[in-house]
């Protein structure tokens, strides 16, 4: 049996026999625990694992309704698992988020690729009505499969650009490119409209298709330029989202339930996901996506130009041992720069060494610390620090207060109280710990010049009760687990 002949039996899924309808839902019911699995660091694996089960499920079920020769198949598969697996062992942790834009872009590639393969040869894809041509439904998801995946594909490949630094970070503002793209989408929806009532067959269909793909493409690109580096995860999980939504059309296309399930769980919690960083970094989801953010000289991590010189305390690495030592309670808080610095293992030994010595310790999370979801849970993870160590900003808070010392290894903005008290910052109305509150407050960082991604002063610096412990933050953790031996 052929693709075609049991496609061609199977639109908008009728032709499904019971059984891999099935087997679709039961892959659907995996996804969705592998993503509840997901939400917790404790439960990650089993929802990885679940995630395996019902793309496995998905899988074979397609490849066995399908008839579909299976050495080709084999042939594909084994070599995308050759590149994944190379890449997955290769890639560092901090360049995760371009990883995930640069995989995002092949999701838009494929969901055009399809498309137009659909649109080219329709009677294999079971999209035909009684004349043979494309029907009328199938134009809509066809036309908004490939706007969507295209708009998925440009707007990853800057993504990817600007993150891994092959691109500028800084947005490239058009002059009037509300407007530019404003008409760009319109003309994109028309295109779509008119191809769908177009006469079957006519001259201009093909015409049409091709526009709308070449419009999606250049949208994706005017849609991401004027984004800056600063933003980009959000514009990542966004295109996550787009992915999912243009895999969903591509399923009522193909008449696949899976497809459809899947992508309307990577289409929604993609959404979902933007809306939470927007949340947590006090911006709204309309100011990232009309872009500009990071335009000013101090933002997305600048140099943050000239700053008023005020003092400070500064430690070494003994000074923070003797202090550690003798606290009861430590509350550690994460960022950034323990990530570039990979001090997460040197940071583990010192919290086992601090424990021996009957020390309390216990791991502050913000949910925007570091540069994506999860990225402070995931490093401490991969060091085995206790998941029951580990805490979100709003349970752990209230301890500050009763806490000795607070240890901030490369966090900056996600302590900063003038997210507090500063209407005119860029950072007001993200919610931060309070470090102000802790008797004593080591803060690890490179340079007094050096900013965090918001550019910006930060007040806890020249604290009383701050001691600054300048160093990579690797070496200065190494340096005080040293003196606590
Ligand atoms: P940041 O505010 O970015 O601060 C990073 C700090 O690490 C800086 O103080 C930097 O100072 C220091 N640093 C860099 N490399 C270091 C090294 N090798 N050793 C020691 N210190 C080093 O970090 P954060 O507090 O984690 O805040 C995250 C920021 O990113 C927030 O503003 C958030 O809104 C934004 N953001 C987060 C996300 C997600 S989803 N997590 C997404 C987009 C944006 P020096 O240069 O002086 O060392």
């Amino acid at each position: 049996m052929t693709f075609s002949l049991l496609s061609a039996g199977a639109e908008h899924g009728a032709g499904t026999p019971a059984w891999a309808m099935l087997a679709y839902l039961v892959a659907g019911v995996f996804f969705i625990l592998a993503l509840r699995g997901l939400s917790s660091p404790a439960t990650s694996r089993s929802g990885n694992r679940n995630g395996m089960i019902g793309m496995a499920i998905a899988v074979v079920t397609t490849l066995i309704m399908h008839g579909t020769n299976l050495i080709e198949i084999g042939i594909a598969i084994a070599i995308g698992a050759i590149l994944g697996v190379t890449i997955a062992r290769r890639i560092a942790m901090t360049a995760m988020p371009e990883l995930v834009a640069g995989f995002h872009s092949l999701v838009g590639l494929a969901a055009v690729v399809v498309g137009l393969a659909a649109w080219l040869n329709p009677a294999a894809f079971g999209i035909t009505d009684a004349l043979g041509q494309i029907n009328a439904v199938s134009r809509v998801e066809l036309g908004l499969g490939i706007a969507i995946g295209a708009i998925t594909f440009s707007g990853s490949v800057i993504a990817f650009l600007k993150l891994s630094g092959r691109m500028s970070g800084s947005p490239i503002m058009l002059p009037g490119r509300h407007i530019i793209n404003l008409g760009t989408l319109g003309a994109i929806l028309a295109l779509i409209g008119l191809y769908t009532v177009s006469p079957q067959g006519g001259a201009g269909e093909g015409w049409m298709v091709i526009a709308v793909t070449i419009l999606a493409f250049a949208i994706g690109f005017l849609l991401i330029i004027p984004i800056g580096g600063a933003d980009m995860p959000v514009v990542v999980s966004m295109l996550n989202s787009y992915s999912g939504w243009a895999a969903a059309a591509m399923g009522f296309t193909l008449g696949n339930s899976a497809m459809i399930i899947t992508g309307a769980l990577v289409g929604s919690s993609g959404a979902i996901l933007s809306y939470i960083m927007c949340r947590a970094m006090n911006r709204s989801f309309i100011s990232v996506i009309a872009g500009g953010f990071g335009a000013d000289a101090g933002a997305g991590g600048g140099a943050g130009g000239a700053r008023e010189q005020r003092p400070y305390k500064q430690g070494s690495a003994e000074d923070a041992a003797y202090m550690l030592e003798q606290a009861e309670k430590v509350i550690i808080i994460p960022g950034y720069g323990m990530a570039v610095a990979q001090a997460q293992h040197a940071l583990r030994e010192m919290g086992d060494k601090l424990k021996e010595k009957g020390v309390e310790v216990k791991y502050a999370i913000h949910p925007v610390a570091g540069r994506m979801p999860g990225h402070m849970n995931v490093l401490l993870a991969e060091a085995s620090v206790p998941y029951d160590e580990v805490f979100e900003l709003e349970d752990i808070n209230s301890e500050f207060a009763q806490c000795d010392v607070a240890f901030i290894i490369g966090a900056n903005d996600v302590v900063n109280p003038a997210a507090k008290t500063d209407k005119s910052s860029p950072i007001y109305g993200m919610p931060v710990f309070d470090v102000d509150k802790a008797k004593q407050v080591f803060f690890i960082k490179r340079s007094m010049g050096g900013v965090g991604y918001a550019g910006v002063d930060n007040d806890v610096f020249y604290m009383n009760q701050t001691v600054m412990l300048l160093a990579d933050a690797k070496k200065m953790v190494e340096e005080i687990v040293k003196s606590l031996d």
